[in-house]
């Protein structure tokens, strides 16, 4: 079966807001395209009214539709596949049908899939397209050649001709195997922000504990500041210290993930259940870190001047001198001064590593992201982000070590520089660590698949890394032949676990 435009004709059963964003699309690729409705007549006129001209499509009865097409898209909701599509079962025999379907309710024990399957057990049943929306589908040539369409059916041959029309209008296919997977495609689309829940409660959770720690430091020990200062300055002590918590929590996991490696001496065993959830969140952390640094550098801004940040300033005076009128020296305090040094080192690193935030955060853009290869995407992510961490300490460590100084070891670690830099210090710490040797090349030899006690032997110039996290592998030396596997829930898509063959210096490619 032919699948190139103009020597294909494709049917969709169905004439509703997909049907018909479908068949612009398609026929815009060159398919010729019958749609197919239960009462063609009636909907020519009110299609016409809505659309204008639904040039090159064909409206005809669904019998006719299926009739003349072998490969039919079925776009009717999964509640109407019995009554409207059961009399066609002979029809469909040997043809494709492509359920574009969702669901209502998240869980569901089988997918409108295989129920469509069920319906029409002589048909080829593949999923797709079901993660796309109608507009997607509409808005030709913006952002619609990055957007993937998922495919799964049990017909290999079905699947690689859906695959080839999802190619030749516009979009990026992912081969999900078999029709199971159709359940967790359904699934997946009626999930809202679930990786960002837990990063936002925790994130919450830690705000709110830093404004009460500063509440009692400034308004109970001592009032340093009076209500008016509230919305600004007091507000933006606990944001930029759940900033650097944040940020500390993003990098946290990786090491956490080292210590187990190294711990059980293999990359192969499944870490506890909390860090593997968390390891997939970091993408959704470190962007909340990101969030508060940028409100803290603005409101910072905003406030900069010797009247708030009276320590980051020379003190400028004016002497009057004592005349007739005066019986002592006037002494006028001013407003412009100078930065101290303090201020000054402290804004650098600040700014620093508020910019390279600002990389790396851009690199999660998809299509950012997807334009660096691996070892582009590990250096950003992973060197960078030890910068972001030592700029930031310093940015603390700078306006905060005078202060220390002064207070001596005990009444320090009440200040708030020192416990805000506790957390990054500790993933600064063991980096390092697991940066230095003999520890490093451990590591590394458990990366590569070597296992403590195996008596496997990794082969010296070839690397192949643990893809689970960035969907990226790199693979370097001799032309060796390894599996990868792609998953790319931690870059916030439908993760999708395959596995894939990478050759000498390729990537990992996930893509069908
Ligand atoms: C602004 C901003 C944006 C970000 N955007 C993204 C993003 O788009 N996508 C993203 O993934 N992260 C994102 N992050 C988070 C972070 O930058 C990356 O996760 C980075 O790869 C962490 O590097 P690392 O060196 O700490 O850990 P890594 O070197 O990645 O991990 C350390 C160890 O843990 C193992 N490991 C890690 N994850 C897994 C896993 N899931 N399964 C098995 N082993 C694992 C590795 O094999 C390695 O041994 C973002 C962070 C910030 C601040
Ligand atoms: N809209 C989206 O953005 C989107 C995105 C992804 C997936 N989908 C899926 O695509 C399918 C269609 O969605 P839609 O938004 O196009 O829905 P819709 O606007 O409600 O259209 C559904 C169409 O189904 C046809 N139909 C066939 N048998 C029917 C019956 N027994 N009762 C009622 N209608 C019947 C109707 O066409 P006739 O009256 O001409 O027969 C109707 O126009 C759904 O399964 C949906 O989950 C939609
Ligand atoms: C990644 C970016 C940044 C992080 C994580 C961060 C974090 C912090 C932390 C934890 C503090 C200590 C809180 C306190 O003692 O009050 C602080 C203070 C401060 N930072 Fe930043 N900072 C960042 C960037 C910047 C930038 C770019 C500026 C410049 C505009 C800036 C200006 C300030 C100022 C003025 C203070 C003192 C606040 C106060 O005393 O109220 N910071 N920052």
């Amino acid at each position: 079966m032919d699948t190139r435009p103009g020597r294909t004709t494709l049917g969709i059963v169905g004439t509703g807001n997909f049907a018909v964003a479908l068949s612009k699309r398609l026929t815009m690729a060159g398919y010729d395209v019958v749609m197919g409705s239960r009462r063609p007549e009636a909907r020519q006129t009110s299609l016409g009214l809505i659309n204008g001209c639904l040039c090159g499509v064909e409206l005809t009865s669904i019998r006719e539709c299926i009739h003349k097409s072998d490969i039919i898209f079925v776009a009717i909701h999964k509640e109407d596949f019995g009554i409207t599509l059961k009399p066609f079962d002979e029809e469909t025999q040997g043809k494709i049908l492509i359920d574009v379907s969702n669901r209502e309710y998240r869980y569901a024990i089988h997918s409108n899939a295989e129920h469509l399957a069920s319906v029409l057990p002589k048909a080829s049943v593949v999923k797709a397209f079901n993660s796309i929306s109608a507009y997607t589908m509409e808005s030709y040539g913006d952002s619609a050649g990055n957007q993937k369409v998922f495919i799964a059916s049990n017909d290999p041959g079905a699947r690689a001709k859906v695959g080839d029309i999802a190619k030749t209008i516009g979009f990026r296919v992912v081969d999900m195997g078999g029709l199971k997977s159709a359940l967790f495609m359904e699934e997946f689309v009626l999930k809202v922000f679930s990786h960002w829940k837990v990063p936002l409660f925790l994130t919450f959770g830690i705000f709110n504990l830093w404004s009460l720690y500063i509440v009692y430091i400034y308004f109970i020990e001592a009032t340093q500041f009076s209500w008016e200062q509230v919305f600004l300055k007091v507000l933006n002590k606990p944001l930029c210290m759940t900033a650097i918590t944040v940020l500390a929590l993003t990098y946290l996991p990786g090491q956490l993930a080292s210590i187990c490696q190294v711990y059980y001496g293999t990359k192969h065993r499944p870490f506890p259940r909390v860090l593997d959830t968390w390891l997939k969140s970091r993408k959704q952390f470190g962007l909340i870190g990101f969030i508060l640094a940028t409100f803290h550098t603005i409101a910072s801004a905003l406030m900069m001047s010797p009247t708030y940040y009276s320590s980051w300033y020379h003190k400028v005076t004016i002497t009057v001198p004592a005349n007739s009128n005066l019986s002592s020296h006037l002494v006028l305090p001013v407003s412009q001064a100078w930065m101290v040094w303090k201020g000054e080192a402290a804004l650098l690193a600040g700014l620093t590593g508020f910019i390279l935030l600002a990389v790396i955060a851009v690199t999660s853009i998809p299509s950012v992201g997807e334009s660096l290869n691996w070892s582009e995407w590990r250096c950003v992510h992973s060197k960078l982000s030890l910068a972001v961490l030592l700029t930031t300490v310093g940015h603390v460590c700078i306006m905060g070590a005078p202060g220390w100084a002064k207070a001596g070891p005990l009444k320090s670690f009440k200040s708030i520089t020192l416990l805000s830099i506790l957390l990054p210090m500790l993933v600064i710490v063991l980096r390092l660590i697991f940066s230095c040797p003999p520890l490093s090349g451990y590591l590394r030899k458990i990366r590569r698949g070597w296992e403590r006690g195996s008596g496997y032997q990794v082969v010296p110039s070839a690397s192949v890394y643990n893809t689970n996290e960035t969907s990226k592998a790199s693979y370097t030396g001799i032309p060796l032949e390894a599996s990868c596997e792609c998953d790319n829930s931690a870059r916030g898509q439908l993760p999708c676990v395959t596995h894939k063959t990478v050759t000498a210096n390729s990537q990992c490619d996930c893509s069908v």
